[in-house]
């Protein structure tokens, strides 16, 4: 049986530097117990999992509201559920748990200005570029795919609420996707 292969890992001061500064022939490795001190770390990590990117759109008593988000994921298709996750310490984690309508708009990669403006401003819907669905939430035009959804239930999960939704419309146009990986916007090669 082939023995492990033993990694070597380039002494430095930052753990992030660490894991990413040795030779390319040799596997980084920087393996931890996430706590308190090392949430970059944390992240970091996370963020080798590429993703799509949506902008979940709401609507409240002040108009159109919306937040870029990644953390969206299907759950099931029969019935038909989606989750995402709304960070607590978010001024607008609020509004999206009170909203018991909302639509996953995920973006093509032409849309990266969208994810810029939404994760800045949840007011950010350009003229024109947006419509009043029919299930009671805006949805964003010219979008890969689009979920409109009513809120089944949320659930608590640490710093941020869990938002499972049904899919009660689901719309899907040609396109290719805008994608997320390691902080950084990029499409499919
Ligand atoms: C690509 C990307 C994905 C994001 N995904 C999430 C997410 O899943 N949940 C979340 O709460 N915030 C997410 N954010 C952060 C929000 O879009 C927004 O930037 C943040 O809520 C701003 O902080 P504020 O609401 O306190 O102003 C994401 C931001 C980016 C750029």
């Amino acid at each position: 049986m082939a023995q492990p292969r033993v990694c070597r890992v380039a002494a430095a001061e930052d753990p992030l530097e660490r894991a990413v500064n040795v030779p390319a022939n040799e596997p980084a490795a920087n393996s931890f117990v996430p706590n308190r001190e090392n949430q970059r770390e944390l992240r970091h990590a996370l963020g080798c999992f590429g993703t799509g990117v949506t902008v979940v759109t709401i609507d409240t008593a002040e108009g159109p509201f919306g937040m870029t988000v990644n953390s969206f994921s299907s759950v099931s298709l029969d019935p038909p559920l989606i989750l995402w996750s709304v960070d607590k310490r978010s001024a607008r984690c609020r509004n999206f748990e009170n909203a018991e309508h909302f639509t996953v708009n995920v973006l093509q990669q032409n849309q990266q200005d969208v994810a810029g403006d939404f994760a800045k401003n949840p007011m950010a819907f350009r003229e024109g570029l947006w419509r009043n669905g029919g299930y009671g939430s805006p949805v964003l035009n010219h979008c890969l795919a689009t979920f409109e959804c009513v809120r089944e239930t949320h659930y608590a999960g640490g710093d941020h609420t869990i938002i499972l939704g049904r899919v009660l419309q689901a719309t899907v146009n040609n396109g290719v996707p805008l994608l997320f990986f390691r902080g950084e916007f990029g499409s499919v090669a």
